[in-house]
């Protein structure tokens, strides 16, 4: 691997003193696409959140490009190009589409919002012809690509997120991982975080398995997706 982006190291997350994250270490070069899988509760969220600084770290540390950023709150953290799209997508549904893009854009200094919501449009072009409707009244996967185009709106280098195939029907599943595909081939980094492994294992090219908190196997996403173990415990075989 290249220099990496993105390292964590000896990350851990509690909730008061109960840990969640106990020490998780992971590298992600530029414009790599990786993922997290594991069960409920494994400490995914609670991973994503801490790389934000949504949640502080009960120990460890964030460097992206060079620099360590666990001190830094969350809206730093952003303006340096990393963007978080939530578990549950977050939207709020009585703004318009277009209201709750706009609320994602101040992260980022010197770039033009007008161009950067015709971009995100451009991405998706079912968000255009909804820009005016409450958000609460789109489907849910037109949510899941609101929650992403919000996450869009600065022009992040790396963006995760945390189980966008949730709650979505296989082609809608399909249509947002094409979505995400995009993003990555513009070279966007990309941290995506499943229940779903086999999907997750087939869009990356390396993989981490979390259990309990520890990464239990990392590897190639086609080995991890080859491995008995993971096949019994998260692929159903
Ligand atoms: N705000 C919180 N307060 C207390 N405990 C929490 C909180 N958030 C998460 N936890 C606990 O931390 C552990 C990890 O939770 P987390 O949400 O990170 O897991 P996850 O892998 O994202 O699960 P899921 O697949 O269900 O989304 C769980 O035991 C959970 O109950
Ligand atoms: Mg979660």
């Amino acid at each position: 691997m290249t220099t990496p982006i993105l390292q964590v190291r000896d990350l851990r997350v509690s909730y008061g003193g109960v840990a969640a994250v106990k020490g998780v270490d992971l590298s992600v070069a530029a414009a790599e696409r990786v993922c997290v899988i594991g069960a409920n509760g494994a400490g995914k969220s609670s991973l994503l959140r801490a790389l934000v600084g949504l949640e502080p770290l009960a120990g460890g540390s964030v460097i992206w490009r060079g620099e360590r950023i666990d001190h830094l709150p969350a809206f730093e953290r952003a303006r340096r190009g990393i963007s978080l799209v939530p578990e549950g997508r977050g939207v709020f549904p009585r703004l318009t589409v277009q209201e709750n893009i706009r609320i994602g854009g101040h992260a980022r200094r010197g770039r033009s919002m007008a161009a950067d919501i015709e971009r995100v449009y451009s991405l998706m072009p079912r968000l255009a012809e909804r820009r005016l409707q409450l958000a609460g009244t789109l489907s849910g996967g037109e949510q899941q690509m609101l929650a992403i185009g919000r996450a869009m709106i600065g022009a992040p280098d790396l963006l995760l997120l945390d189980e966008p195939s949730m709650g979505l029907a296989p082609m809608m599943v399909q249509t947002i991982f094409e979505v995400i595909a995009g993003i990555a081939s513009a070279g966007v980094t990309i941290l995506l975080v499943e229940q779903n492994a086999r999907l997750a294992l087939r869009s990356t090219t390396r993989a981490w398995v979390l259990d309990g908190g520890r990464v239990m196997l990392a590897g190639s996403s086609a080995e991890l997706a080859d491995d008995p173990r993971v096949r019994t415990a998260y692929l159903g075989d």
